[in-house]
């Protein structure tokens, strides 16, 4: 029996990640400084994209993406039905309907030929967009897709919370990092403790594109432009009715309907020293997955896949096993708490209140039976690794 609760995702806290914040926090800026920026820069550069805006978190991240591609009310936006509310609930927010569309079970991504034969069912500009989803960290492939949606004029906004560094291989053999938007407008990350990198609460949208990008700047702060080219009001009313040749230095303009939905400086120097410990995280990750592949392919009570993946990020590893309820009381009681990801959210009773119901997505409601998430987290040690696997395997005896 472990002594210590074993859980399914655990932040990584090292003391440098301390000193960080503590630093910052003996600067001079709490809020919106510089460090900011910094980050921003650095998870660009990490993740392979021209532009990085911080946000206060996940959901935010997707409210605002969702804005900046324009989704009005009734606008259509497919999604999968295994994922957080979150990637759903963002269509709600701004008015929108969210379709959701079954799941391959193979891979328990949203499934791309239902994707295509659900566009090519009705006319082009029925759906405006679609949020796929890095499910547990494997990347969708964006290219096909992208391809797809270039023929029915859809948006792509990737939900890659679940899989910083993960990746897929492109038509020219070139990988092609989950976030780094070569194939979609707008990939969205969150840095909640249990992710590759966690700062708390905390959420990053990523884009190629600056249009996008200033329009997500100005609704992270209220609507608020200090931008002089971008000013809408004469320089004569900000002056007070004085005339004068230039903006005076306090002017700003609230020019959208926007948010507070910023990050913190000290927020900012703990995402950038969790960023430099990304690839050795992600690199643990998979030497976990390995092994538990290696201990459980083949074994009578599983269902499904359980081979090690390559590109995966393995913000989760999954299993679907037969007496999943039996698994996750037993192993509990051993101090092994696993979860389970995730209800289909088509069946959450707000949706259900929305027209969706049992059968509509048999892939993903099949799914949700068997499957089961067992403990993944750089800082499991070998001996929790084996422990897991002993009492799954013991269970099972
Ligand atoms: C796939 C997915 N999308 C969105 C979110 C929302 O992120 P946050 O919790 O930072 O708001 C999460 C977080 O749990 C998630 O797993």
């Amino acid at each position: 029996m472990s002594s210590k609760i074993i859980p399914y995702g655990k932040q990584n806290i090292t003391d440098e990640d301390i000193n960080a914040v503590i630093n910052a926090l003996k600067g001079d800026f709490l809020t919106q400084g510089p460090t900011i920026l910094k980050f921003e820069e650095k998870f660009s550069k990490y993740i392979g994209s021209k532009y990085s805006v911080a946000v206060s978190n996940g959901t935010a991240a997707l409210h605002l993406a969702a804005l900046s591609l324009g989704v009005n009310k009734g606008d259509k936006v497919i999604t999968t039905p295994i994922t957080f509310a979150a990637s759903a609930n963002c269509i709600r927010y701004c008015g929108g309907e969210v379709i959701f569309s079954d799941i391959d079970p193979l891979t328990y991504l949203i499934d791309l030929n239902k994707i295509e034969k659900l566009l090519s069912e009705s006319p082009i500009g029925t759906y405006k967009g679609i949020i796929p989803v890095n499910f547990a960290g494997k990347a969708v492939d964006l290219e096909k897709l992208n391809n797809i949606c270039k023929k029915y004029g859809l948006w792509i906004l990737e939900d890659a919370c679940h899989a910083p560094g993960g990746f897929f291989v492109d038509s020219k053999k070139e990988k092609q990092n989950c976030g780094s938007c070569n194939y979609s407008d707008l990939s969205i990350f969150s840095f909640h403790p249990v992710k590759h990198i966690a700062t708390g609460e905390g959420g990053m949208i990523t884009t190629n594109n600056e249009e996008l990008y200033k329009k997500l700047l100005s609704l992270r702060t209220h609507g608020i432009t200090r931008d002089v080219n971008r000013f809408v009001n004469s320089i004569e009313f900000a002056n007070g009715q004085n005339e004068q040749n230039s903006y005076p230095g306090w002017y700003m303009e609230m020019q959208n309907l926007g948010f507070n939905y910023r990050f913190t400086d000290f927020q900012a120097a703990l995402g950038i020293s969790q960023l430099s410990k990304a690839d050795s995280g992600l690199v643990r990750r998979q030497q976990i997955a390995k092994k538990y592949s290696q201990s459980f392919q083949g074994k009578s009570f599983i269902k499904g896949q359980s081979g090690y993946i390559d590109g995966h990020a393995y913000h989760l590893y999954i299993l679907e096993v037969s007496d999943r309820l039996g698994l996750y009381n037993y192993l509990k009681e051993h101090n092994i708490l696993c979860q389970v990801h995730y209800i289909p959210c088509h069946l959450m009773p707000y949706y259900r209140n929305l027209g969706w119901k049992e059968g509509d997505m048999p892939f993903a409601e099949d799914y949700y039976k068997n499957c089961i998430s067992i403990p993944m987290f750089p800082s499991m040690t070998d001996e929790q690794v084996e422990y897991v696997i002993m009492e799954i395997n013991k269970y099972y005896e």
